[in-house]
């Protein structure tokens, strides 16, 4: 990978979700391999995961959008809402996929925390 690239990607994830959670709660950063038995390709899964307010169906749909940023917490919080467009940027050149996991409840309100997972392929796909 290109280290550079990718330590700003971890950086953003792990600076939003100490941004966005509340003091004293816990922060995950974590791996593990994994593997796409239909295109024999493997890759490594990394993710970030906080105990933070989550984030609603709606807003999970536009966070990759450049400037875009969920009113009720980024107020209160710094920033310009391109910290993700350029993860996506950065683990897309790398062929890899970024998403967002945040629980809704059956009420429709957002649940508690929220995951970043990206993937980093580790072999070429068939064909390359
Ligand atoms: N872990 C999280 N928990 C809750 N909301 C989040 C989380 N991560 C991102 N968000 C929401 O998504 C918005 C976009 O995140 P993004 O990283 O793109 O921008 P930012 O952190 O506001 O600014 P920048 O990264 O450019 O400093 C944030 O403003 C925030 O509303
Ligand atoms: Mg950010």
């Amino acid at each position: 990978v290109d280290v550079m690239l990718v330590r700003r990607v971890l950086n953003n994830l792990v600076d939003n979700a100490i941004k966005f959670a509340p003091d004293g709660t816990r922060v995950r950063l974590w791996a593990r391999k994994g593997s796409e038995p239909e295109c024999k390709r493997d890759y490594l899964l990394v993710g970030v995961s906080d105990e933070g307010p989550g984030i609603s169906e709606e807003e999970r749909k536009r966070l990759f959008d450049k400037f875009y940023r969920v009113s009720s917490v980024a107020g209160r919080r710094s920033g310009s809402g391109l910290g993700l467009p350029f993860c996506k940027l950065a683990v897309e050149a790398h062929g890899g996929r970024i998403w967002v996991e945040s629980p809704t409840s059956e009420f429709g309100f957002p649940g508690i925390g929220t995951t970043f997972v990206i993937t980093l392929p580790t072999s070429a796909e068939e064909g390359d």
